[in-house]
Formats: structure tokens, sequence, C-alpha cells
């Protein structure tokens, strides 16, 4: 963990997957730096940096967010959700298991942003069409283009979540 430089800094309290972090951070530190680097939730990937593919998604009150461009004092006092939250004692959340029985994911770097992007769709839309799903992923790039069994993997999640 990297500790405050002396660059501006303020404290704050970060709720992230139900539990509140008290933190000092520089104004300067990303919500993706934040939640790799000092609070060790490695599960958000960073990939491009600059908004374009999706691999830091994290849920913000809901809705999904690219971390890398978020500041961590944006996000503080509202609820963060990432994709460490998705399993419960060694149990995958539907949404992990429709992804790995669809096998929507392959290199798997992208996986955690398309897992939390979903969860936001079917959170919100719990029968989605296919319009609507590729409209909701439009966000997300996967570089070993598996779309099509990511597209797969959703409609199976969405199966899922309806049949627990
Ligand atoms: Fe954030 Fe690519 S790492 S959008």
């Amino acid at each position: 963990m990297q500790e405050p430089t002396g660059s501006p800094a303020s404290a704050i309290t970060l709720q992230v997957n139900g539990t509140q972090h008290r933190l000092e951070v520089e104004h300067r530190w990303t919500l993706l730096y934040v939640l790799r680097e000092v609070l060790d939730l490695t599960g958000s990937k960073a990939g491009c940096d600059r908004a374009e593919c999706g691999a830091c998604t994290v849920l913000l009150a809901g809705l999904p967010v690219y971390a890398c461009q978020m500041l961590a004092v944006q996000a503080a006092g509202r609820p963060i959700l990432t994709v460490e939250c998705l399993a419960h004692d060694g149990a995958l959340d539907p949404v992990q298991q429709a992804f790995l029985d669809e096998d929507g994911g392959q290199c798997g770097y992208c996986s955690p942003g398309f897992l939390m992007t979903t969860k936001a769709l079917l959170d919100s839309n719990p029968d989605p069409t296919e319009q609507e799903i590729k409209f909701a992923l439009a966000g997300n790039l996967c570089r070993c283009n598996a779309y099509g069994r990511i597209i797969a993997a959703v409609k199976a999640a969405a199966a899922l979540r309806k049949a627990s």
C-alpha cells in the first residue's frame, strides 16, 4: 500500500461491500487505486485506465461506474459494490455461475467488469431482451471477443436468478 506523499489528502469513509472503511486518501487517488492498493480488493482490474474497457467497473449506489475515472473522494459515503461481493460462503452468485456455465470469460481479465455490469442490469431489469443486454454491456470490452458467450451468460444468469 502506498502511503500519502504529502499531496492534499482527506479522511473519508468508503462503504465497500457493506463494510465501512475510514481512510486517509490523497485527492488524486482514483477509486480503483484505493480499492486495489489500499483495501487489497484486487478483483476490479486496471485495463486501459482511460474509460474505454470497463475492466474496472464497480457499482456505485447500484449503477455501474468506471472506478478508474472516479476519485475516491467522490465515492465517499456512497455504497460501493465490487466483484468480491458476489460469492457468499463459497457459493457463487447466479451471475458468476452463469458465466462459468456458458464459458463467458475467456482470459477472464474483463470478467469482473462484465459480472458487475450484468448484476446492475439484472437488478434493474430481471428479464432483459438481447438488445437490452447489448446496450447494457456496451461499456465493457472483451479483447478475446467472447461476446456471443457473454450474452448467452447474461441470459443464463437471468434464468438462474428467476429460478432461485
Ligand atoms: Fe477503467 Fe478501462 S480500466 S475503463
